[in-house]
């Protein structure tokens, strides 16, 4: 069975577009793969992190996890922080990793150019991010388009290991879906949803109360066409809660198109709001019944203690391989 990996970072609560990129398509893969899934808590101190709020975020996230359909039974659900072997076998890469390839990650150049006075994390965190992938050989990463170029370092870096010191990774890939969607912020959709928006109205997460969803919704940014048309060049709004719309309901552009045929934005709008409000309430409820509940831990635990078998013996197997033992 083929083997799929993915880690969302503990940063305040995912929003729609996190649940439809990512956690989305690892419930959609989990019958058919093996199935990893994680909290990267270690790469959301790249840029600094309340301490009193980073392990609610931590816990609130697998709960979400777990909430969204993710199954235990199927996947192996556990903590980065957790596992010590993430940053050693880390370490091994970035020693055979360039400060010019790291350098012209896109994410790098975007976010040390918002500030200045970044922490070397910043700079290496792909490199943790390929060990947390090849450390455990899987085949491929179900991550959104904005992460491709990480998954592609993380091939370069398992091909360049492999090279050198002879086959000890499994060279990753990108997980492509036919349905590639990018959810763009309801205000902005020229602008990619996300969790670190300045106007919490572009963004829907999914903990937000749904009657706040729904106001979000019916006051989306759309334009004076009136008409239910995919078109995201010159309709970037309607496009986008098309594209909303689509990923719940799984119909296609056409079938959208041809639903509100003659029909106002504002029915339109109030038909997105009622599914995405259906979802999210479902989600809501099995949350909070997670987040109080003994099951968490326990997950949590299994997954610890199994991954920390798997990553040792690749660490170990590296060691030896770079020559890192008393002669
Ligand atoms: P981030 O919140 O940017 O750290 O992203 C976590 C995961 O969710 C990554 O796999 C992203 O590609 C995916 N993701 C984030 N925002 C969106 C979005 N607006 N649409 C689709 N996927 C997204
Ligand atoms: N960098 C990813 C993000 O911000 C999170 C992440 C860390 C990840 N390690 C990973 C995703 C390994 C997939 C595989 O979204």
């Amino acid at each position: 069975m083929k083997r799929i990996l993915t880690g969302l970072q503990p940063t305040g609560v995912i929003t729609l577009g996190n649940y439809v990129g990512a956690i989305r398509k690892m419930k959609q893969l989990q019958d058919e793969y093996d199935s990893f899934i994680f909290v990267a808590d270690m790469h959301a101190i790249t840029i600094p992190q309340d301490r009193e709020q980073l392990p609610k975020n931590i816990r609130s996230l697998v709960a979400l996890y777990l909430a969204c359909g993710i199954d235990p039974k199927k996947n192996t659900i556990y903590i980065q922080s957790e596992n010590i072997y993430h940053a050693n076998v880390s370490w091994m890469l970035e020693c055979n990793s360039y400060y010019g390839e790291l350098s012209r990650m896109t994410q790098f150049k975007d976010k040390s150019r918002k500030n200045a006075n970044f922490t070397v994390g910043l700079l290496t965190y792909p490199v943790l991010m390929a060990a947390d992938i090849i450390i455990y050989d899987a085949d491929y990463v179900p991550v959104g388009v904005d992460q491709k170029q990480h998954v592609e370092l993380a091939r370069d870096i398992a091909i360049r290991f492999n090279k050198k010191y002879g086959d000890t990774f499994k060279v990753p890939d990108f997980y492509y879906t036919d349905t590639e969607v990018k959810i763009m912020d309801l205000q902005d959709p020229t602008k990619k949803m996300s969790k670190s928006a300045e106007n919490p109205k572009g963004v829907i997460k999914l903990l937000d109360d749904l009657d706040d969803v729904r106001k979000k919704i019916m006051k989306a940014a759309t334009d004076s066409e009136a008409v239910v048309r995919f078109d995201p060049e010159n309709k970037p709004g309607v496009s986008n809660l098309m594209g909303i719309y689509a990923a719940l309901t799984y119909k296609s552009m056409e079938d959208i198109e041809e639903e509100f045929k003659g029909q106002n934005y504002g029915t339109f709008k109030k038909a997105v709001a009622d599914v995405v409000c259906s979802e999210l309430e479902k989600i809501q409820a099995r949350y909070y019944e997670i987040l109080n509940g003994k099951e968490l831990d326990r997950i949590l635990d299994e997954g610890r203690e199994k991954t920390l078998a798997m990553a040792k013996e690749k660490y170990e197997m590296m060691k030896k391989k770079i020559g890192l033992y008393r002669g």
